[in-house]
């Protein structure tokens, strides 16, 4: 617990009247009036954030009173400044569970945004920066050169190097958003190539399952930055996810069963999709272009840089939980679109890695996605109306540059592994974090039954990776 939050006193103490039962709304409506910041302490996992008292109360006028699985609490100093302006009683007896908030571990708050160890990123030069990914990618080609690797150790370096490569990135388009174009691609020339050779040395161990998952959860805690949480855990379980999809496809049995859920189960799904097309001609070769085939090794690894990038248009300061109270829809919308015209403008790094940063969130252009393949479908469909695309999925940029297909092959299998982190993260605050049974349970009924979204042979095929990497944990 940093110094400052010391003798932290429940929100619910505060937000009494003196018959102790019902709240009283004359001190909330001047508390909603000042800007009083919250300080959020998960039971569970003993973590603590700051959150704005506004934010919180628009989203659940009784936040502080029912089981989110959060404790909430104003601050000594908030506290102090409150008494003052005669907002609430002075009272100098101290509140029991302040002392008890005194024994908890020491942890920092989590943060919206990079954390605290961005700071140090943000300081390094150029060379400096090249410099950090080049001795990560050096001890992950350690590790693959080694005959036994232990899982812990391989884990530990693949996470750091996660994080460290996502702030790194993060700050090295920050620091040449004002140059030229062409300047700024200079600029970035070698990192983009480093970060492309360590993402290279990642993928063999990923792909031959020496990852810990548990452990990962628990490493990736260490960061107190949100975001960098997030971006780490996603790159993390995407490579491996894709992983395991390359091996799915080379079993020909699997593809068989595969067709036959196709047939039992989404074959409307499907022709919803592609209405012009009769449901008998919905087979897995019209929802994949060319077919359930393996990832070309090189595209594998531009397709890992693009999901080790894939929110680096993300601001340091925006709560980005979709359906949370603080989401802004016009601000997070923003930052699919501000990461895909960096990476284009100011990076070199391949097509594919940039079309994942404009794609991610596009649902199958359901009215809830947003994205940047909409607008350049409607713009190609007014200039060329004959066109319709024939296939939902494809891995060919062609196709979906010529609007082909409704999809870009990586960006849908980073939806399924986003919005799985997205409702499964212990840092949401106004809703609690799900398990990964529920969440599941949930992405099929609100993102596949409900409303169509993520692509369901994926989500099927989602599922029994989670599954395998529980059994083996065992
Ligand atoms: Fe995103
Ligand atoms: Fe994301």
């Amino acid at each position: 617990m940093p110094k400052e939050y010391e003798y932290n006193v429940p929100l619910s103490k505060i937000l009494l009247q003196s018959d102790g039962k019902s709240i009283n709304t004359t001190n909330i409506g001047i508390i909603l009036e000042e800007d009083v910041p919250v300080f959020c302490k998960n039971k569970k996992a003993q973590k603590y954030r700051l959150m704005p008292f506004k934010t919180l109360y628009s989203a659940n006028n009784n936040f502080w009173r029912q089981d989110t699985g959060w404790d909430f609490f104003l601050t000594r100093e908030t506290l102090d400044k409150l008494k003052e302006k005669n907002i609430i009683e002075p009272d100098d007896s101290e509140p029991e569970d302040a002392k008890k908030i005194e024994s908890a571990p020491q942890k920092p708050a989590v943060v919206p945004g990079f954390g605290d160890d961005y700071k140090v990123i943000e300081v390094m030069s150029t060379a400096e920066k090249i410099k950090c990914l080049n001795d990560i990618k050096h001890k992950m080609e350690d590790l693959v050169s080694k005959k036994t690797r232990d899982k812990s150790t391989v884990t530990n370096v693949m996470v750091n190097g996660t994080r460290d490569a996502v702030m790194i990135n993060h700050s090295a388009i920050k620091d040449v958003s004002n140059l030229l174009d062409s300047e700024a691609k200079k600029k970035t020339q070698t990192l983009v190539y480093t970060t492309h050779e360590m993402v290279r040395s990642y993928t063999e161990l990923i792909s031959q399952n020496i990852f810990d998952d548990e452990l990962m959860k628990r490493l990736v805690e260490k960061s107190n930055g949100m975001i960098v949480q997030h971006m780490t855990r996603v790159y993390l379980n995407g490579v491996a996810f894709l992983a395991y999809y390359n091996k799915f496809v080379s079993n020909r049995a699997a593809i068989i069963n595969m067709r036959k859920t196709l047939n039992a189960k989404y074959r409307q799904y499907y022709q919803n999709l592609l209405p012009y097309i009769s449901i008998d001609d919905i087979v897995l070769e019209r929802v994949f272009q060319k077919g359930m085939i393996p990832v070309p090794s090189d595209l594998f690894v531009k397709w890992a840089v693009g999901f080790l990038i894939h929110d680096i248009g993300k601001a340091d300061t925006v709560d980005y939980h979709e359906s949370e109270a603080s989401f802004e829809p016009s601000i997070v919308y923003e930052h699919v679109k501000l990461g895909y015209n960096s990476v284009v403008s100011k990076t070199n790094y391949p097509k594919e890695a940039s079309l994942i940063t404009g794609y991610h969130h596009e649902y199958y252009g359901n009215p809830q996605g947003y994205g940047y393949f909409r607008d350049h479908l409607e713009h190609y469909q007014k200039a060329n109306p004959q066109v319709k695309p024939g296939y939902c999925i494809t891995f060919d940029l062609d196709s979906i540059l010529d609007c082909n297909a409704l999809a870009y092959f990586p960006a849908k299998i980073l939806e399924i592994v986003d919005v799985y982190d997205s409702v499964t993260d212990p840092n949401r605050v106004y809703h609690k974090a799900l398990n990964s049974e529920e969440a599941l349970v949930m992405m099929r009924d609100e993102f596949i039954i409900k409303s169509p979204k993520i692509d369901p042979i994926l989500f099927e095929l989602f599922t029994s990776f989670l599954q395998g990497r529980k059994s083996k944990a065992k």
